[in-house]
C-alpha cells in the first residue's frame, strides 16, 4: 500500500496535477467529469459507474435524506442503507428527537438506550421520512433565458416558480415521485431533483446517551472526541414495495443498494469519501457579509439563545422529568449556540474577512482590465456593501422580536389559535370549528407532553425584559407597552400574571376552553393577545429585513457569476443547499494551535480517561467498563484497545450528520458526526490545514451493537467485507517496523 502511494506521489510530481481535493461538496452527476481521476489517484478503487449511475444500482442508492414531514428537502440529517432489509445507520443526535419522544420516566430510552431484538419491537415515528434520490437534471437552460437582471425580485421568483411547476409536471406525469427544482450558485443555475419518499421509518436501536452523547455539550464541536454517535432505523414499504404510511402489514424496504461494512479500520492518509445532504454553506460570501456575521448575526444569536438555555438548564438539572421533556429542544438550541460561538471566534482568528477582501481586490483588478466587464459588474461590490448596511439596520429589532415572539413556548403555542379565533369571531357554521377543536386537542397533547409551565414562565419574563430594553420603544406594540407600564417594569410579576390568566398555561385549561370554545374567552386571553401583537410587529420588521436581503440577492448572484467568469479554469462547486453531495479527502491528523498536535484517532481507553461519575456528560456505563476491563472487543478491537473516533479532511456541514464515511473499496468505515472547534468558520471558508470531519469508527458502532447490547440480530443483517489482516493492524505495523 505504501509503495503504491509513493509511486503515485512521483507521478503527480511530474504531471503537474496538484492533489487538492478535500475542499468541495460535489454534485454526483459531475463527479465523473470533475473529480473521478483525482479520486482514483487518492485511493478510490471503484468505477465511476459504481459511484453514480442512473441505469444501474450504485452507491448513491444507499444514501438517505432524513426529514420531518413527507416532503423532501431541508434534510436535517443523512442516513445510509446497510442491509438488504432497509436497515439505516445515522447519528444518535439525529435520532435524538425521536428517542426523546418515545421516552418517559418509565421508559427512559435517552438514559438507557433502546434495542429492538426483533422487527415486532421496532417503534414507528409519525412524521419522520426517508428520502431516496432517483435522478437529477440540469434545467438551467429552461429557466435562466426567461429571467433578467432588471426584473424585480418577486417577479423573478414568480417566473422561476411558474417554469418549475411545468417542468415538474412534465417530468412526472403519474405523480409517482417528489420533485424539487433548486437554485445553485446564488441563482445562476437550476437543477431538478427527483426523489422517492418513504414515510414509515421505525426506530430499531440507540445506545444510552452515556455512549451516544458521551461528552455532551462540553465535547460537542470538539476533538478529541469519544462519542458513540449512532442510532439505527428501518424503512418499511407497502407489501408491493411502494412508499406507504405506517401500517402493521408494511414490510422492510428492499433497497437497490446497501453499503458493505469494513472492519479493517483506518490509517493516516487513507482515502475517505462522504456522501450526504449538507444543508447550507456560504463559501462565496463577500467581506461585507463576513462583517455582518461578525458584528451582528453571531453575537446576537449567541446572546439571545444563551438566555433561554441557561434557564432551561437549571430546571432540567433539578428535575429528571423536566430533563427528559426538554432534552431534545435543549440539545438542538445548545448545538446552534455553541456553533455560533465557534464561528465568531474562527471568523476573527482566521481573518476570514481578509481572505474575502483579497478575492474582492482581485475581482476589482479583473474588472478594470476590460470595459465590458466594468459595464456588467462594477455595481456589484458597492451594491453588496449597501445591501449589508441595510440588513444591519433592520437586523437587531427583527431578531429580538422574532425570538421574543417565539422562544417563550406559550407565545409560540398561542399562534396555533389564530384559525379558531377567526372562526369563532365570524360565528362559522360550516363545522370548521369542530375540526379546528379536534386539531387543537391533538396539538395541545403534543405541546404539553414536553412542556413545563414554570420553566417557560421564567423564559417569558426574561425575553420580555430583553425585548423592552433592546427594541426601540416606537417599534414596540402598544399592548406590550401598556402591560410593561401596568407592572412598572417588574417582568416576573408580569409573567406570573399572564401565566395565571391565560388558558394556555395548562393542558386542562386548554381542554376546558376546547370543550366550550368562545370568542369572548379567546379575545381576552393575555398570552394570545400578546403573541399576536409581538408577531405582528415582528412581521413588520421582517418586511424591511427581507427587502434588504432581496436587494442584496441580485448583487450576490452577479458577484458569483463574475467570480466564475474571472476564473474559467477553476472547478467551482456550488454551496450546500440540502441536495445530495459527495466529498472526498483522506484520514488526517492536524495541528490545532501553537504546540497542540491532534492525532487522528481516539480509543476506548480515552473514554475511560474522561470518565467522571459526578458529571452527567461523562458517565461511563458499567457494562462498557466491564467489556473494557476484560478487553472483550471481539473482532472489533485493535491491539488491546478499540478505536472510537477518527478524523478526515472531508468538507461537510450541518445536514451531513449521519453520513457514511466510505473507503476506497466502497465500504463503510464510519459515520460523520461533527466538525472541529479550530475551524468553525468552515461554512464560510474551508481551512485545509485545520478543518476536519469527526467520525465515529464503524468498529465501535458494531462493538456497541454486538458486545454491549447483544443485538446479534442486527449484526447478522450486515454485509461485512472480508477482513484484510489476520493480525491486528497495529501489531502488524509494529512487526513491520522491527
Ligand atoms: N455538533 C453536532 C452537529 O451539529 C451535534 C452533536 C450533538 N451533540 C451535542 N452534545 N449536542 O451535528
Amino acid at each position: 500500500m505504501k509503495r503504491l502511494n509513493l509511486l503515485f506521489a512521483i507521478i503527480f510530481l511530474f504531471s503537474g496535477i496538484s492533489m487538492r481535493a478535500d475542499e468541495g461538496m460535489w454534485l454526483p452527476i459531475f463527479v465523473e467529469r470533475l473529480n473521478y481521476v483525482d479520486m482514483q489517484k487518492m485511493g478510490l478503487h471503484l468505477t465511476a459507474e459504481e459511484i453514480y449511475s442512473i441505469n444501474h444500482s450504485s452507491m448513491k442508492d444507499a444514501i438517505v435524506g432524513l426529514s420531518n414531514g413527507p416532503t423532501p428537502g431541508g434534510f436535517f440529517c443523512t442516513a445510509e442503507v446497510v442491509s438488504d432489509q432497509g436497515l439505516l445507520f445515522t447519528n444518535h443526535h439525529c435520532g435524538y428527537d425521536v428517542i426523546q419522544k418515545h421516552s418517559s420516566i418509565e421508559h427512559d430510552y435517552l438514559a438507557d438506550g433502546f434495542w429492538a431484538m426483533s422487527k415486532e419491537e421496532e417503534l414507528p415515528n409519525e412524521g419522520l421520512s426517508a428520502t431516496f434520490f432517483v435522478r437529477m437534471e440540469n434545467v438551467t437552460d429552461s429557466i435562466i433565458p426567461f429571467l433578467s437582471d432588471t426584473m424585480s425580485a418577486s417577479d423573478r421568483s414568480a417566473k422561476v416558480k411558474e417554469i418549475s411547476s411545468r417542468l415538474k409536471k412534465n417530468a412526472d406525469p403519474d405523480k409517482k415521485y417528489h420533485i424539487n427544482v433548486t437554485s445553485f450558485f446564488n441563482g445562476n443555475e437550476y437543477y431538478m431533483f427527483v426523489y422517492e419518499v418513504y414515510t414509515d421509518v421505525r426506530l430499531v436501536g440507540a445506545p444510552p446517551s452515556s455512549i451516544g452523547k458521551f461528552g455532551g455539550d462540553t465535547d460537542n464541536w470538539m476533538w478529541p472526541r469519544h462519542t458513540g454517535d449512532f442510532s439505527i432505523f428501518r424503512v418499511y414499504t407497502a407489501p408491493d414495495g411502494s412508499p406507504a404510511e405506517y401500517a402493521k402489514e408494511n414490510v422492510p424496504l428492499k433497497p437497490k443498494y446497501h453499503l458493505p461494512v469494513s472492519l479493517n479500520g483506518v490509517e493516516k492518509g487513507d482515502f475517505a469519501m462522504i456522501w450526504g445532504y449538507p444543508g447550507s454553506t456560504d463559501r462565496y460570501l463577500s467581506s461585507y457579509g463576513v462583517d455582518f456575521q461578525i458584528n451582528y448575526f453571531d453575537p446576537n444569536i449567541v446572546r439571545l439563545l444563551g438566555e433561554q438555555l441557561s434557564i432551561w438548564k437549571e430546571d432540567m438539572s433539578a428535575n429528571r422529568e423536566v430533563g427528559i421533556k426538554y432534552a431534545s429542544k435543549y440539545a438542538g438550541n445548545a448545538n446552534g449556540w455553541k456553533f455560533y460561538i465557534g464561528e465568531l471566534k474562527g471568523l476573527k482568528k482566521l481573518n476570514v474577512k481578509g481572505q474575502k477582501e483579497a478575492i474582492e481586490s482581485d475581482f476589482i483588478d479583473w474588472l478594470n482590465q476590460d470595459q465590458a466587464r466594468k459595464d456588467k459588474y462594477s455595481e456589484v461590490l458597492p451594491g453588496i456593501k449597501t445591501g449589508y448596511e441595510n440588513i444591519s439596520k433592520s437586523f437587531l429589532p427583527f431578531i429580538t422580536s422574532a425570538l421574543a415572539a417565539s422562544s417563550p413556548e406559550i407565545l409560540g403555542f398561542a399562534q396555533s389559535f389564530g384559525v379558531i379565533s377567526g372562526l369563532l369571531e365570524s360565528k362559522d357554521e360550516t363545522g370548521a370549528i369542530d375540526e379546528s377543536v379536534a386539531e387543537l386537542r391533538e396539538a395541545a397533547r403534543e405541546h404539553f407532553k414536553d412542556y413545563n409551565a414554570p420553566t417557560d414562565q421564567k423564559v417569558f419574563a426574561r425575553m420580555m425584559e430583553i425585548y423592552a430594553n433592546d427594541v426601540p420603544a416606537d417599534l414596540q406594540p402598544k399592548g406590550f407597552k401598556d402591560l410593561v407600564a401596568k407592572y412598572k417594569g417588574d417582568f416576573k410579576a408580569m409573567a406570573a400574571d399572564v401565566f395565571a390568566r391565560s388558558f394556555l398555561s395548562t393542558e386542562a385549561k386548554v381542554n376546558a376552553f376546547l370543550d366550550k370554545p368562545s370568542y369572548k374567552v379567546i379575545s381576552k386571553d393575555p398570552a394570545i393577545n400578546l403573541g399576536n401583537e409581538l408577531m405582528g410587529s415582528m412581521m413588520t420588521l421582517s418586511g424591511e429585513y427581507r427587502k434588504a436581503n432581496q436587494d442584496l440577492a441580485k448583487y450576490e448572484r452577479l458577484f458569483m457569476a463574475g467570480l466564475r467568469e474571472m476564473m474559467p479554469d477553476k472547478a467551482f462547486y456550488p454551496d450546500a443547499n440540502s441536495t445530495m453531495r459527495l466529498t472526498y479527502g483522506s484520514v488526517q491528523d492536524y495541528k490545532g494551535a501553537d504546540a497542540v498536535y491532534y492525532d487522528y484517532k481516539t480509543h476506548l481507553s480515552g473514554v475511560m480517561d474522561k470518565e467522571d461519575p459526578t458529571n452527567e456528560e461523562f458517565i461511563v456505563p458499567a457494562k462498557l467498563k466491564e467489556l473494557y476491563a476484560k478487553k472483550d472487543f471481539g473482532r472489533y478491537g485493535c491491539g488491546d484497545d478499540l478505536v472510537v473516533g477518527f478524523l478526515t479532511t472531508n468538507d461537510i456541514t450541518g445536514g451531513n450528520s449521519g453520513s457514511p464515511v466510505i473507503n476506497g473499496n466502497g465500504e463503510l468505515i464510519g459515520l460523520a458526526f461533527d466538525g472541529n472547534w479550530e475551524a468553525m468558520s468552515g461554512n464560510i471558508a474551508y481551512e485545509p490545514n485545520l478543518q476536519r470531519t469527526i467520525c465515529v469508527d464503524i468498529r465501535y458502532v458494531l462493538f456497541v451493537i454486538d458486545k454491549y447490547a447483544g443485538a446479534q440480530n442486527l449484526i447478522d443483517e450486515l454485509t461485512i467485507a472480508p477482513i484484510k489482516f489476520t493480525v491486528q493492524r497495529d501489531e502488524f505495523e509494529a512487526k513491520l517496523v522491527k
